[in-house]
């Protein structure tokens, strides 16, 4: 258990994002050969929210922020350090600048962090050692992904499943009690090939000696049996390695906030934690996979809705490329 006594990180404020246009299972039946029964049982996706082509992801991003920034009741000016968890940023060098700028966060250092669908849960760890060390008071982390810019539309296996959106937590130091209470982040690269977004070029020689690829990111490949194994494998088991850390037992967690991949999954892992349903939050009935935004969105949702209240127990859990996954013990407020 945490020294409690020393500097902790608490969480102090949410928001949430998303694109206004919708696209529904209807609507994809469309567009490739699937229908709403097939996307309902295996997936509970129902609709997804998909960014205009005007749309950027610094925008979702700022909006986002803006708000978790808002219910913290702080300021821009007083953020110090801003985490962007994205896979899809609008420039390759990074997008979190950009939003620190947007935001008018004039005192604050800014990075993108990229661990796909874990990419919250990272950036929430990273977030709470840059507070417990002292260095920094407020952190901004935000979640967001444009996944619907680097689908193969006409792949009904991997189109169907992901949508757009940003989400954000304000994270504070404080001297009254630790809210973090355990987590556990794991990778292995030998399941790398199960989940791609890879660069793929032709050679093109530059001189006799020199020659470099020229070429561009291809379309998500996935393969889909296999993340599921691997997802109803492993994350009850970081969330039990979290759970140990924090000195808490499953029947203890007032709410249970997964990755919003697929309804199946968050089944498969609440039951095997013996968690009831009413305590599991879902929306991906309404945005689909949102990569690194779907965990911040949720709890964004839950407790503005006043499910979730000031000191409710968490448990959330990241899963996906890398393969990366992790779980995070917390009370909110
Ligand atoms: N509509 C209709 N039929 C389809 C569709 C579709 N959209 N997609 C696939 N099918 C067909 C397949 O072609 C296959 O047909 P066949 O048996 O004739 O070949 C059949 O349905 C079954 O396909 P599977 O891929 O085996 O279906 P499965 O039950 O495994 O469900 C799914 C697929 C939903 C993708 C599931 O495997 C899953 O959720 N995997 C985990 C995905 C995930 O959680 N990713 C998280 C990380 S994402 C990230 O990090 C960016």
């Amino acid at each position: 258990m945490l020294d409690t006594s020393q500097r902790g990180i608490t969480f102090t404020g949410s928001g949430a994002a998303a694109p206004e246009s919708l696209l529904s299972n209807d609507d994809l039946s469309k567009i490739v050969d699937t229908n709403d029964e097939w996307i309902s049982s295996r997936t509970g996706i129902k609709t997804r929210h998909i960014a205009s082509p005007e749309v950027t992801l610094c925008e979702l991003a700022t909006a986002a922020g803006k708000q978790a920034i808002a219910n913290a009741g702080i300021t821009a000016a007083e953020i110090d350090l801003i985490i962007l968890a994205t896979s899809t940023p609008d420039d390759l060098f990074g997008s979190a600048s950009k939003i620190q700028y947007l935001l008018g966060a004039t005192r604050a250092v800014a990075f993108d962090l990229t661990a796909a669908c874990s990419g919250f849960v990272f950036a929430l760890v990273n977030a709470a050692q840059f507070i417990r060390t002292g260095t920094y008071q407020n952190v901004l982390v935000i979640g967001a992904d444009i996944l619907s810019r680097w689908l193969d539309w006409s792949d009904r296996r991997t189109c169907v499943l992901f949508g757009d959106g940003a989400g954000a937590v304000v994270c504070q130091a404080t001297k009254d009690g630790d809210r973090l209470l355990g987590f556990e982040i794991c990778s292995n690269g030998a399941q790398n090939d199960c989940l791609n977004l890879p660069f793929s070029g032709q050679s093109a020689a530059l001189s006799e000696t020199v020659s470099i690829a020229k070429g561009t990111y291809q379309p998500i490949f996935m393969k889909g049996r296999e993340v599921y194994r691997f997802a109803v494998a492993k994350v009850p088991e970081v969330i039990e390695k979290a759970l140990f850390r924090a000195d808490r037992t499953p029947e203890q967690i007032d709410w249970l906030i997964l990755h919003q991949a697929n309804q199946r999954i968050m089944n498969s892992v609440a039951d095997r934690l013996k968690i009831p349903p009413e305590k599991v939050i879902s929306n991906v009935a309404s945005y689909g996979n949102t990569s690194a935004a779907s965990i911040p969105i949720a709890l964004h949702e839950a407790i503005a809705s006043d499910r979730i209240k000031p000191g409710d127990l968490i448990a959330t859990s990241g899963f996906g490329a890398g393969l990366t996954w992790g779980a995070a013990i917390f009370k909110w407020g």
